[in-house]
């Protein structure tokens, strides 16, 4: 949430952040600024809505600086508005800051401030920052920064600039992201590598409450004792052009990336002769693995709907009693973490501040973690004792589509390893691994039928409400289903157990409210069956997903989709592909922003 950039060096300060920026923008995007020094002074600008807002009045008003920080926010302390958005200055205009994070201790600092005589010109908790340096300033800014760090509660991620201190940036990472890139006469700073990339390949990652003073030719990091040695590090993976291609949004381009998202996650990941998976950056060793009793899958979101499935997949496969909770609720219990518990914690994004914090308690309770996650180096991968990659590709689309199908093919591959550890024959395992391996076919088989997808999402886009609604590995598809169609649609859609509407919410069916159906979970489809019969009997429409081969739905459903016959233990991913083009096509009917869905970001570092 929020994303922050700042350039010292010899290129153009203004377009190098603004390019930045935009790299960022995935973050947060309802206002947006920037803020340098020019001819000794802090110059300023701000502006509400995206980012290329901010780049059309910042070129209006010719700015120029020459080192730049900058912003772009989700907004959580006041609306969006160019007063409550970022850079925050002192009331001295002595410096200028953008933050990501929350102080959670604003209200009294705010108060104490007033008393000084400070007066606040935002609803912000940053803009506190701002003034607390201002009023601690005696002349010595990195002593300043030392001594405020511990007055702030909460997470904090800064940039800053001073006066006094031309051509250089601090920096202060606390429980938020912060990452430097080193070039030759320029560095960078920002909450995501990936947005400097292109230039500089090597990085030092800011741990908590540590303070960096960046200069274009040098770099010193110092912790709250003195100044302290830091490693550096070199970004490994390939960059990767991120563009929407011939797509008209980047969550079409996602959906439709994932035959080769499948691939590329399985790739040199199994071995056909033992039926089984192997990893290569699995560093957990044999022992551990087979001494594991317990798995506990920690995530949020459609990360959190992946896990539901790796837990089912678990118990039925590895018969590994496995249980999966929400990172948020998670941090704040005392957990109960037996020892032989494994915890994997999912992330697309990796910096998750709740999956975070999470991961922090159970590593207290003595649990080795493996993390799943898609970017290379972020906060989670360091956090953990061993990650598996899901390989999916930068994900723009604020709504996570590919690196859900990632995310179960991985955990699949996984719990295949470690049922053949235990249980599972050579024979049961190369069966499973030939229906991982006919995914790519038929997920773009689904892919193919997107034109009578849409023409179905048209005749339903005008409802306001719906039920997605499944049983076994379907249930948690119904569960990703319904909130991919709510956050891209702004429709109310709720995910459910089929068999508990029956015990609340059939009170909502009639003619108003459809149903989608998911149907593949060939077990349990008659089960299904009369649960959608008491939908239809309240007048609710049907929309049926379900295997080629599978019959009976299609005599009760209003409208049916098929997918080609695969196993109910991987059905999910091409249900899922479905349940992503008729939110697609929907949000589409009703004039949404497809990529950039209102009130959300993709990377959410704040709780
Ligand atoms: C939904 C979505 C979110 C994320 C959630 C967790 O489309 O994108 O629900 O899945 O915020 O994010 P990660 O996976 O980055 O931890």
């Amino acid at each position: 949430m929020c994303g922050i950039f700042g350039y010292t060096g010899k290129r153009n300060s203004v377009e190098t952040v603004l390019k930045g920026l935009k790299k960022l923008e995935y973050r947060g995007y309802d206002s947006a600024g920037i803020a340098g020094l020019h001819t000794g002074e802090i110059v300023s600008c701000k502006e509400v809505g995206k980012i290329a807002a901010l780049e059309k009045l910042v070129h209006e008003e010719k700015i120029e600086l020459d080192l730049a920080i900058a912003q772009t926010r989700w907004a959580t302390h006041g609306k969006p508005s160019v007063v409550n958005a970022h850079p925050h200055l002192d009331q001295g205009r002595t410096l200028a800051l953008v933050h990501n994070g929350i102080i959670e201790n604003h209200d009294s600092l705010r108060i104490s401030l007033e008393k000084q005589g400070i007066h606040f010109v935002s609803e912000t908790d940053t803009e506190v920052i701002a003034q607390l340096l201002g009023v601690m300033y005696q002349g010595d800014f990195l002593a300043t920064l030392r001594e405020a760090i511990p007055l702030l509660k909460g997470a904090f991620a800064l940039a800053i600039i001073h006066k006094d201190y031309p051509g250089q940036i601090f920096a202060i990472a606390h429980e938020s992201p912060l990452v430097i890139g080193i070039g030759h006469g320029e560095a960078f700073v920002s909450s995501d590598s990936n947005a400097f990339a292109a230039h500089t390949r090597e990085v030092v990652f800011l741990a908590n409450s540590e303070i960096a003073v960046i200069k274009s030719d040098s770099l010193q990091i110092f912790d709250l004792m003195g100044e302290i040695d830091k490693e550096t590090h070199q970004l490994t993976e390939e960059i990767q052009e991120i563009s929407k291609g011939d797509y008209e949004h980047y969550t079409l381009k996602e959906i439709f990336e994932q035959p080769r998202v499948i691939r590329q996650a399985l790739l040199s990941r199994f071995l056909e002769e033992y039926g089984t998976a192997t990893f290569e950056e699995l560093n957990l060793d044999v022992n551990s693995l087979l001494s594991v009793q317990r798995i506990l899958i920690l995530a949020c979101g459609t990360s959190l709907h992946s896990g539901l499935i790796g837990a089912s997949l678990l118990e039925d496969q590895a018969r590994i009693l496995t249980y999966t909770d929400i990172s948020s609720e998670f941090r704040y219990k005392n957990p109960i973490v037996p020892p032989d518990t494994l915890v994997i914690a999912i992330s697309q994004s990796g910096e998750t501040a709740d999956t975070i914090a999470a991961v922090k308690e159970v590593k207290a309770k003595g649990a080795k973690v493996l993390a799943i996650c898609n970017v290379y180096g972020s906060t989670l991968t360091r956090e953990a004792d061993s990650t598996l990659y899901l390989r999916a590709g930068p994900e723009i689309g604020v709504c996570s589509t590919k690196a859900y199908t990632s995310q179960v093919i991985v955990l699949a591959l996984f719990s295949l390893m470690m049922a053949r550890m235990r249980h599972m024959n050579k024979y049961e395992g190369q069966e499973f691994l030939n229906a991982l391996k006919a995914l790519p076919d038929v997920v773009q088989a689904v892919l193919d039928k997107a034109p009578e997808i849409e023409k179905i999402a048209k005749k339903y886009a005008h409802y306001e409400n719906f039920f997605f609604i499944g049983r076994r590995y379907m249930y948690p598809s119904s569960l990703e289903g319904a909130l991919k169609l709510k956050e891209i649609s702004y429709i109310n859609a709720n995910g459910y157990a089929a068999g508990e509407m029956k015990h609340g919410p059939i009170a909502l069916i009639n003619a108003d409210c459809p149903t989608v159906a998911l149907g593949a979970n060939s077990d349990t489809l008659d089960k299904l069956e009369s649960n959608l019969r008491e939908v239809a009997a309240r007048d609710g429409k049907i929309i049926a997903i379900i295997k080629e081969s599978d019959r009976g739905l299609e005599k009760i459903a209003n409208d049916v989709i098929t997918i080609p016959d695969t196993i109910d233990e991987l059905a999910t991913v091409p249900v899922t592909v479905v349940t992503q083009l008729l939110a697609y096509y929907i949000a589409i009917e009703r004039g949404a922003d497809i990529d950039q869905p209102r009130n959300l970001a993709k990377s959410v570092t704040v709780e």
